[in-house]
Order: C-alpha cells, then structure tokens, then sequence
C-alpha cells in the first residue's frame, strides 16, 4: 500500500508545481496517472520515492512487516530498505551502457546484495537464471550478452522492465514505461503491469489513454499540478478534453 496525503510543492516564484494531492493504492490495483504536459506527473511519482522537498504532505508506505512508514520522517537507514524494494522505471533508463543486458538486469538486485558479494564474488546461477527469465517475459533474451549501448530505445525500455522485474519489488512506479515502443511492446509490457499489479501496486505514467482504458484498472488525472480526475479508466471524451486541452488531438492520433 502507498497513501498520499496532501503533498505540496511550490516554488520560490510562488507557482504551485503539486496542489494538495492526496490518494492511495493498493495490492491488486494498476493505476495510470494520465495529464497534458506538465501537469506534475513525474514530479507526483518522485514526491511518491522521497524524491522531493514538500511543502507539505505525506507519503505512508506499508514496510513488509505490515508497519506503515511516513518517508519524508523516517530515518534514512529505513528509507534505504525502503526504497530498495521500490522498482522504478524512470523516463531515460538509467542503464549502465557499457555492461550488456544481462548484467543490467542483475543490477536491480544490488540494494539487496551486500557489496563485497556484487563486487568481488558476484551472483550465483540461479540468480542469473532468474534474471534471463526476467528478460524473456520481455522478449529480450536474446540480447542477454549485448551491451546496452547498441540497443534501440525501446530495446532499453523493455530491458529497464525486466530489470525491474528481477528487483522483486513490493511496488513500481513508471515513469511513460511504453513511450518507446510499438504497439506489439507496448501491449505486452501493459499486460505484463496488470499482472504484476496482482502482487503489488503499479502505479505508472501514461500518454495513452486508451491502452489505460484497456488495461488499467483506475486513472488518476492530474492537471494544473492537482488532482483533476480519479475513478474508473474509461474516460469519456468531455473529461478527457477537459484533462488535455489543446493537445487531445495529439494524444488521440
Ligand atoms: N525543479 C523545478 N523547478 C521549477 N519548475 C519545475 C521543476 N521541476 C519541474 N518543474 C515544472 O513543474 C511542472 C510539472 O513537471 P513534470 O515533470 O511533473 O511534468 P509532467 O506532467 O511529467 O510532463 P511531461 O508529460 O511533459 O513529462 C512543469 O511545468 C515543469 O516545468
Ligand atoms: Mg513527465
């Protein structure tokens, strides 16, 4: 479970970037937060991880001992922990282009891993099996020993998935996870959230408001850096007008 509570942010200017946004998720839910361009989508998930300094708010999120932690007052060793099981799936990758495919997908476990072991012994067979399964359920496998740096972008959005995958998160966040792909990838990865939304809560950013519609099980629209929207994920036209402006023409084509 992950609960916001009236998270804030202003500027020195005095713009409001989040206005009061409150919401919770919860294990079995697959939430798309859709909005125009800079709306506060990105800046909404980062406020989620910690990532942000509020002028108010919350964010409670449940510790595996079933405890809930308020992450802007815990201490820094809990967040750590924290947020070493928190997937992220962030716009630009953060892969490590050098090392192939494979390895970046053992990366996702390196919170978890003490440093002495991922330096000096590195992981175990199972471990590397876990991680070329996690790269089948993406259809990256057979580019388990290419580097990264030779991989298209949507090639590097699936391998950021399935690193992901290999964290064994108790939640996700992403950040336009399907941006880059085509409509085949895009399907498998929307497929691919929803299941896991079965396991923990999956929260992403989308510009796609009908594969949401298809696969989401709620949307949160957030428009002017407040919550304009959150309910069940077939929106109809008027609303989504209402969320997008000028750029539903865009968003629809
Ligand atoms: N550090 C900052 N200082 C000032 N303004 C910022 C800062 N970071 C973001 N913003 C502004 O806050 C607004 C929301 O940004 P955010 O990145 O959340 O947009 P977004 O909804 O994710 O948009 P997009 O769909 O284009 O990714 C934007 O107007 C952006 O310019
Ligand atoms: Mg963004």
């Amino acid at each position: 479970m992950i609960k916001a509570v009236g998270i804030t942010k202003k500027i020195a200017t005095g713009k409001v970037l989040l206005n009061n946004i409150s919401f919770e998720v919860r294990k079995g839910e697959f939430v798309g937060i859709l909005g125009a361009s800079g709306a506060g989508k990105t800046l909404t998930l980062k406020s989620l991880i910690g990532l942000m300094d509020l002028n108010a708010g919350e964010v409670w999120i449940e510790q595996e001992n079933n405890q809930h932690v308020d992450i802007y007052k815990t201490k820094a060793t809990v967040l750590k922990k924290l947020r070493s099981k928190i997937a992220l799936i962030f716009q630009g990758y953060h892969l490590v282009q050098r090392a192939s495919v494979l390895e970046n997908v053992l990366m996702g476990r390196l919170g978890s891993i003490s440093t002495f072991r991922s330096l000096f012994i590195g992981f175990n067979t199972n471990e590397k099996s876990e991680a070329f399964k996690a790269l089948e359920r993406v259809n990256m496998h057979s580019f388990a020993n290419t580097k990264v740096s030779a991989l298209s972008g949507g090639e590097k959005q699936r391998v950021a998935i399935a690193r992901a995958l290999f964290q064994q998160p108790n939640l996700l966040l992403a950040d336009e996870p399907i941006s880059n792909l085509d409509p085949k990838n895009a399907k498998t990865i929307m497929v691919l959230l929803k299941e896991l939304s079965q396991l923990f809560p999956v929260i992403g950013v989308f510009h796609q408001p009908d594969l949401c519609a298809k696969y989401c099980s709620r949307i949160i629209a957030i428009k002017e850096g407040a919550v304009f929207y959150d309910g069940q994920p077939n929106l109809d036209e008027k609303t989504l007008e209402a969320i997008y402006g000028d750029e539903l023409s865009s968003i629809l084509s």
